[in-house]
């Protein structure tokens, strides 16, 4: 079995890692290619760091740009070496436009697609990673859902069940198998923090951040609930350009966390407010309280099974959670199979079911 795995933005290299050592773990060959959708050390470099994760085969090196521009650069680029690797299955994890632009080419290529977080849905389609989603789920041949609800939405958008299989979640594969590395961090002490006394924020979402109203409506709610408990603020590149020292008190801001910082500034935290799926997954099995700044989840149930509480982007909703949390916080749950073994289920299956492919010719 040849696979082609592909990560292009900061959460696909957290996702890719347990795939591809449970690939190699099963003797298939493996060609890793970086899209090079983020670039920056610190959005890039650190996360092979953390995670030993092996240096791609392959840098395609699409960069920034528009939907459209970012998507074509990452198509134009894989197209050609799509074709010289000529593979059995191209994997690709997640929603980002690396994961919708390598899906397309493989399939027009007539090379089978898995998709990893399959059939996961918001229901808001002025989200792009939504349209990737939709898109992407549609023309993959194997779909893994990490939980399910998203077996239940791809069966009701007509995908074959056969080709529907629920794995797990991989994000917690790695979360679990890094958990120890990042307690042992000094980024708290480092920044002179105490366990269970402070807040998390990451924000991240065109919605929230490319809109000044909303963004400033977004800080007022943070310098509201840093008055009762400090926030850290990790900051991403696309909202770094748009706080311009606007930060309230209370709220202190950092460059872009690396992986284990990351994780470990999650497990120290009395809660986190965050727009990150990611994020709303990882608080969840750290059992701490997460706040989601936004109107919808895909994710639901880390509501359900989880810590996770949607608030919504309205500063009085979003205060208001807040302090709710903080006078009685969540029970910690956490969802079935999302046991740190999503990679091999994963593996399992694109062995069986490509082997069986071939035997059929
Ligand atoms: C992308 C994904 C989003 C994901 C997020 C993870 C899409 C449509 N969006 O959003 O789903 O949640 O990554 O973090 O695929 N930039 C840098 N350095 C970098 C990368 C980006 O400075 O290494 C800046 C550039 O100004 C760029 C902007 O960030 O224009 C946005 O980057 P882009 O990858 O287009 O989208 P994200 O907002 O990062
Ligand atoms: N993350 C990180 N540093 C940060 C913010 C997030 O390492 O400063 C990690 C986070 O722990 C999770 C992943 O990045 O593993 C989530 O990615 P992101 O929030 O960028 O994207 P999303 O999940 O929303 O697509």
């Amino acid at each position: 079995l040849h696979a082609v795995v592909i990560a292009g933005a900061r959460p696909n290299f957290i996702k890719v890692k347990p795939v591809l050592d449970a690939l190699a773990a099963d003797g298939a060959r493996t060609s890793f290619v970086h899209t090079g959708q983020h670039y920056d050390e610190a959005m890039s470099d650190v996360f092979f760091a953390d995670l030993g994760l092996r240096q791609p085969d392959h840098h395609l090196e699409a960069g920034s740009g528009s939907h459209a521009v970012q998507t074509a650069a990452v198509m134009t680029a894989f197209e050609p070496l799509l074709a010289r690797l000529a593979p059995d299955v191209v994997v690709v994890v997640g929603d980002v436009n690396s994961t919708l632009a390598c899906a397309l080419v493989a399939a027009k290529a007539n090379v089978p697609v898995a998709h990893v977080e399959a059939g996961l849905r918001s229901g808001d389609r002025t989200m792009p990673e939504e349209i990737n989603r939709i898109v992407t789920d549609r023309v993959s041949d194997l779909l893994f859902a990490p939980s399910p609800e998203g077996v239940v939405h791809l069966l009701a958008e007509g995908a074959r069940p056969e080709s529907v299989h629920l794995a797990g979640n991989v994000m917690v594969d790695t979360l679990l198998a890094c958990r120890e590395r990042a307690r042992s961090r000094p980024v708290l002490a480092d920044l002179g923090l105490t366990p269970g006394e402070y807040g998390l924020v990451t924000l991240h979402r065109p919605s929230n951040v490319d809109d000044p109203a909303v963004l400033d409506g977004l800080l007022t709610a943070l310098g509201e609930i840093a008055r009762r408990c400090p926030l850290v603020f990790p900051v991403h590149p696309r909202t770094a350009g748009r706080l311009a020292g606007r930060l309230p008190d209370g709220v202190r801001a950092l460059g872009p966390a690396g992986y284990l910082d990351c994780v470990a500034l999650q497990m120290g935290a009395r809660l986190v407010l965050t727009d990150s799926g990611g994020v709303q997954e990882e608080s969840t099995v750290l059992g701490v309280p997460c706040l989601t700044l936004r109107e919808s989840t895909e994710r639901p149930i880390t509501v359900a099974e989880g810590t996770n509480r949607v608030v919504g982007c309205s500063p009085t909703a979003i205060t208001a959670g807040a302090f709710e949390v903080l006078d009685r916080p969540p029970p910690p749950r956490c969802p079935d199979l999302w046991d740190g073994h999503a990679g091999r289920r994963i593996s399992a299956v694109l062995g069986r079911t490509l082997e069986r492919r071939a035997r059929r010719g």
